[in-house]
């Protein structure tokens, strides 16, 4: 009997040693396994769809900021770049492209009479400030195939001056677009991001902690099983 009492005094020990030195163990891997290389919120950093999204912002709002310091009057010397294709008054009528009152908000290839190319008739986009900036800037990048034969406009305040001008070209000139309301969105996003982060975060660190714990009470029956 004295054996045994002195068995599991020794078991005690070496099980609670045991369960010290696990939990360190445990503890250290766990750290280094689930914690992010980089410290801090790299999550963001690594998401690239966030990355994407991010970099759409910061394109739109580009835009808007041009189009807020835009001239019109600047913009109609670079309509006359367009004027031996296309006509920009009402009912102006079509030539070798299409008529563009009303462009801004329209949707592609949809000037009555005109016969477009099979490529603009089926890209689906609409005539959006930022879809016209891009085809502006390079018609056949935005839209590869169009009959367009324009090389574009390379400067992006060229671009913007136009647009200013070409927006009161309408029936119901378009709103401008707005940067702040993206920015806050996307500020929204990021932090419902974050905050899923790190509740996945909290219950990793519950679970590790549930393994030390069930790790230490199986360390805890080993050596008094071993004894029986
Ligand atoms: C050499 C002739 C030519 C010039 C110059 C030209 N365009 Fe075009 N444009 C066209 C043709 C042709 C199309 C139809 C393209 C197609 O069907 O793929 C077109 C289409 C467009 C469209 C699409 C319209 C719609 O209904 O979907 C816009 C917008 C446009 N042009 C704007 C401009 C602007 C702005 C300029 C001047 C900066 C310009 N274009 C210069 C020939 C021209």
């Amino acid at each position: 009997m004295g054996g045994l009492f002195w068995n599991k005094i020794f078991a005690a020990v070496l099980a609670t040693a045991l369960v010290v030195f696990g939990i360190k163990e445990l503890s250290h891997k766990f750290i280094h396994s689930e914690q992010p290389e980089t410290p801090g919120f790299a999550v963001v950093i690594e998401n690239t769809s966030s990355d994407t999204a991010v970099a759409e912002i910061i394109k739109e709002v580009s835009l808007a900021e041009l189009l807020s310091g835009a001239s019109a009057s600047s913009g109609e010397r670079i309509a006359k770049k367009c004027t031996a294709c296309h006509t920009f008054e009402k009912d102006g009528g079509n030539k070798i492209g299409p008529a563009l009152w009303n462009v801004i908000g329209r949707d592609a290839a949809a000037a009555d009479g005109f016969k477009y190319s099979s490529a603009l008739s089926a890209s689906g986009l609409n005539w959006s400030f930022e879809n016209l900036n891009l085809f502006l800037k390079k018609p056949k990048e935005l839209v590869p195939g169009t009959s367009m034969s324009f090389m574009g406009l390379k400067k992006a305040k060229d671009r913007a001056n136009f647009l200013l001008w070409l927006r009161e070209k309408s029936d119901a000139p378009m709103s401008l677009p707005a940067f702040a309301a993206p920015v806050v969105e996307a500020a929204g996003d990021m932090l419902d991001e974050v905050t899923e982060q790190a509740s996945s975060a909290v219950e990793a660190t519950g679970d590790g902690v549930a393994e030390v714990l069930e790790k230490a009470a199986d360390m805890t029956t080993v050596p008094t099983s071993a004894n029986e």
